[in-house]
């Protein structure tokens, strides 16, 4: 039975442990209120879930899904995630996140500061061009002919072979963009984020991987 460490369990995070626990992974959730708080949730996902402290769901974790806003990255611990594959789903938005001059001026990509605040860990960019809500439902079986595909970023291919088989385990196909580097094509404002897969608020729209590659294509800064 693989382990899923999740640090953050809101939206996103709490809809990829749906997901996974559906599959039939164990999860292990954290957030930054204590495990107390993830009550309810480990409640609904029974008993392949338990809460935990961020170390602790980083410890259990094969992998850990890192679902927090981006500027909370700054309060990581470092260690903790140190030898570890880390799913980054998070998206830079200034008026949360604070202004970033790198970002700005197109020196790096969000992932890749995380990437520079994780130097232990092997960081693989995914799960941040879709809603919570359209990911929560357009999840098909492999083979499905309406499966849709996500978008990965990575610099190491081991790691984006164990994310693509996650993927594929709770129902998406994968697109890989290249490296970190490369993931400001899949940032907020680009034709692959969000709008493949359809209105924000309304039912989601399958978008498989010619329709992902056609929009990563069509990227530009
Ligand atoms: N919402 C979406 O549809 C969507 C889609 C794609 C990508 N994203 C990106 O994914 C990331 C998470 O978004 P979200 O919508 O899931 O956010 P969210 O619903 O606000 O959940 C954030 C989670 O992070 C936890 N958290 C915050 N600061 C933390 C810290 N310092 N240490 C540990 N846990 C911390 C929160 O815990 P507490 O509740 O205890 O504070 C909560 O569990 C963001 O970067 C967002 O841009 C979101």
């Amino acid at each position: 039975m693989t382990t899923v460490g999740f640090i953050g369990s809101g939206h996103i995070g709490g809809t990829v442990a749906r997901l996974a626990v559906a599959a039939g992974y164990d999860v292990v959730l954290s957030n930054s209120r204590g495990p107390a708080s993830l009550a309810g949730l480990v409640a609904e996902l029974g008993p392949g879930a338990r809460a935990a402290t961020t170390a602790e769901a980083a410890a259990a974790g094969e992998f850990v899904v890192l679902s927090v806003p981006f500027k909370a990255h700054a309060d990581l611990s470092a260690a903790e995630l140190t030898g570890k594959l880390v799913l980054d789903t998070s998206n830079y938005y200034p008026q949360r996140d604070g202004h970033v001059a790198e970002l700005h001026e197109d020196v790096l990509t969000s992932s890749e500061i995380t990437q520079r605040q994780l130097p232990g860990s092997t960081v693989v960019k995914v799960f941040n061009t879709i809603t919570f809500m359209h990911l929560a439902e357009l999840h098909r079986p492999a083979g499905d002919p309406d499966r849709t595909a996500l978008t990965i970023a990575g610099d190491d291919a081991d790691a984006k072979q164990t994310v693509t088989a996650f993927l594929d385990a709770i129902g998406y196909d994968a697109v890989d963009v290249g490296p970190l580097a490369q993931s400001w094509r899949v940032e907020p404002g680009q034709p692959a984020y969000a709008a493949p897969f359809g209105v924000y608020g309304k039912p989601g729209t399958p978008a498989g991987v010619d329709a992902l590659m056609a929009a990563v294509a069509q990227a530009k800064r």
